[in-house]
């Protein structure tokens, strides 16, 4: 029990979170979340991997607001970003967009609190079977960003031609793309003792 305890207080300080936008049992996304999670704590970051599958929220409407009031996965998901430092988004690509998923539960969040992903910064992933990885739904992604005021670090990374092993391990993830996507969520030395 006291693990327990320990660990749930660990998950709550962590500075660094990573989400897939995606809750699909099999996921690429996911195991690409996964994938960027391992390389950080292997840099020895404090890391979460947030599983939206535990934050369910209905379609954004008004009505639903106006009888239920904002959802506590909402409010509980947007409390866990506010202790953190980094967001690694990590999306499918539908349609040449990013997920409806991810849309909609950051709408939500903001009606808990409008700036609920101001002081992050913010880093973007794709996965996809298709030789794009992604790609076009992350730039759909930092252009929504910039529209709500977020700043979001330079690099992405897209996977292309994605697969996930039986193990559930994503394949086809350039280490070198890896590593200076990751370095981006590293705080500097300048950063670290201010
Ligand atoms: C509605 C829909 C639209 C899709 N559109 C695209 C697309 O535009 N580009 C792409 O590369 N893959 C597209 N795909 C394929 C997804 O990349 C693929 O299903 C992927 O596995 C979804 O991510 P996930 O494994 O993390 O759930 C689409 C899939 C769905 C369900």
């Amino acid at each position: 029990m006291l693990r327990d305890i320990h660990t749930e207080q660990k998950d709550c300080d962590a500075r660094i979170i990573v989400m897939a936008a995606s809750t699909r049992t099999g996921s690429m996304n996911r195991a690409l979340a996964r994938r960027i999670a391992d390389e950080l704590e292997g840099g020895g970051e404090s890391v979460h991997v947030v599983d939206l599958a535990d934050h369910l929220m209905p379609l954004y409407d008004g009505d639903v607001e106006d009888r239920d009031g904002v959802p506590p996965a909402a409010a509980q998901l947007a409390k866990r970003l506010s202790s953190a430092e980094v967001l690694v988004i990590v999306t499918p690509e539908y349609n040449g967009a990013f997920t409806p998923l991810l849309k909609n539960s950051v709408d939500w969040m903001t009606r808990h609190d409008t700036r609920v992903l101001a002081h992050l910064r913010i880093l973007l992933a794709s996965a996809s079977p298709g030789r794009g990885g992604g790609a076009r739904a992350v730039d759909m992604l930092r252009t929504w960003m910039g529209n709500i005021s977020v700043e979001v670090a330079e690099h992405s990374l897209s996977v292309g031609a994605a697969e996930v092993a039986d193990d559930g391990t994503i394949s086809g993830v350039d280490p070198r793309a890896l590593a200076e996507f990751t370095d981006q969520a590293v705080r500097s030395d300048a950063e670290a003792s201010s």
